[in-house]
């Protein structure tokens, strides 16, 4: 997040992507920089070096790198050494955009004109972000965000019934406008990955309308989920290695006047900083503790005794194991969407290796701004594919 990178006063950051260690700095002169944590020379770790003067400086024989990652002294060394090295250590391009710095780690000559992401339709909308570490497999969590089916069983405390008109949002809960558990679910691929529909019986007028929630999968690590009555809501899922997992739950709105402000958020999702997580984003309710479940909570209707709507999914997905065998699953038409993922995310994978671009880069391409998520009762005549579906999108 750009809030890690900025409050620390001038602290680097030591972040792990895809099974690389990178620290994050910004200068003296305020530019970022993202390097490869460990130090060209002998391989200690620039995240505890000194940030001076326009670069990083390695504590153990002094090397200092720019933003660039070019080494601009090597005081252990002879009088211009740094020079005649002629060798850069690893870094990456990086932009700030809707509350996170994200970088380019393929090959520079390919580099792409930096988006905004799903969430940051203008440079006023107001952002919230949930950051928590999962201790499994990317997919596995994946899975989780485009899963509405499992919304009606886990979190059905955290998402009770009522007779209201859509999803509303109070200081505790989202109350949901059915008690169908059973939803029929309607997948369209689509240029940037897919969407699809979870339908449901609502309470109130049953014969002539249907409660609908759409959640688009836009490759290939941004879940737009359905929104509610205050705020629109993303899921970012980033591979940190084969087994550990960066989960960021987005709450926004356009209205900066609007949303859920950012401590307020992390509250309802009992995912504070030094209350429910340490200060590397870990859970003090975690599976060696059984995510403190309480089974009392439980006794009293409570659906899982765990406390937060992440945590709750932290649960079902760590507990499958680091990286769970899919061979063993018994697949009902509820995960529908889940399978289509596992499809469409190995065929992607098989054409990326055989030189194809990767998913959801192929022209044309729908900015990610323009697509939404959905969330209402609507008459059974109306198709949910025209629902929140932007201009750009070829009408099926
Ligand atoms: S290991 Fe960094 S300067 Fe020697
Ligand atoms: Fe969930």
């Amino acid at each position: 997040m750009a809030e890690e990178a900025a409050a620390r006063d001038g602290t680097p950051v030591r972040s792990r992507l895809l099974g690389e260690n990178l620290v994050v700095f910004r200068d003296s002169q305020g530019r970022l920089g993202v390097l490869g944590e460990h130090c060209l020379h002998r391989g200690a770790s620039l995240a505890f070096g000194r940030n001076e003067e326009c670069g990083l400086r390695c504590l153990y024989h002094g090397w200092k790198f720019d933003v660039e990652g070019v080494v601009v002294d090597m005081p252990s060394e002879t009088p211009g050494a740094a020079a005649r090295l002629g060798k850069k250590t690893k870094s990456y391009p990086v932009r700030e955009g809707g509350g996170f710095l994200w970088i380019w780690m393929g090959p520079r000559g390919e580099m792409r004109e930096f988006e905004a992401p799903a969430w940051a339709p203008t440079r006023e909308t107001r952002i919230s972000i949930v950051k928590m570490h999962a201790a499994c497999n990317w997919a596995q969590v994946l899975e989780g965000s485009i899963d509405s089916a499992h919304s009606s069983s886990l979190h059905s405390t955290n998402m009770p019934s009522a007779e209201v008109d859509g999803a509303k949002a109070t200081g505790s809960a989202w109350l949901r406008p059915s008690v169908d558990k059973a939803p029929r679910l309607q997948f369209e691929p689509t240029s940037y990955g897919f969407r699809y529909a979870a339908i449901r019986k609502p309470i109130r007028n049953p014969e002539t309308d249907q409660y609908i929630r759409t959640t688009l999968f836009i490759a290939p690590f941004t879940v737009l989920i359905p929104p509610n009555d205050r705020y629109n809501l993303a899921q970012m899922l980033i591979p940190i290695d084969d087994v550990n997992t960066m989960f960021y739950w987005v709450a926004w709105h356009p209205d900066p006047k609007k949303g859920i402000p950012q401590e307020e958020w992390r509250r309802f999702c009992a995912a504070s900083v030094g209350v429910d997580l340490d200060e590397n984003y870990r859970k003090k309710r975690n599976l060696e503790n059984r995510y403190l479940q309480d089974r009392e909570a439980m006794a009293r209707g409570d659906w899982t005794g765990i406390q937060g709507i992440p945590t709750q999914d932290m649960a079902m997905w760590e507990s499958m194991g680091p990286i769970t065998d899919r061979s063993r699953d018994s697949p009902g038409a509820s995960d529908l969407a889940v399978a289509q993922f596992r499809r469409m995310m190995l065929a992607a994978a098989k054409k990326f290796q055989e030189g194809a671009p990767a998913i959801g880069t192929a022209e044309p391409r729908i900015p990610h701004v323009k697509l939404a998520s959905f969330e209402g009762i609507v008459p059974k005549t109306t198709d949910w594919r025209t629902l929140g579906a932007a201009q750009e999108e070829p009408v099926s």
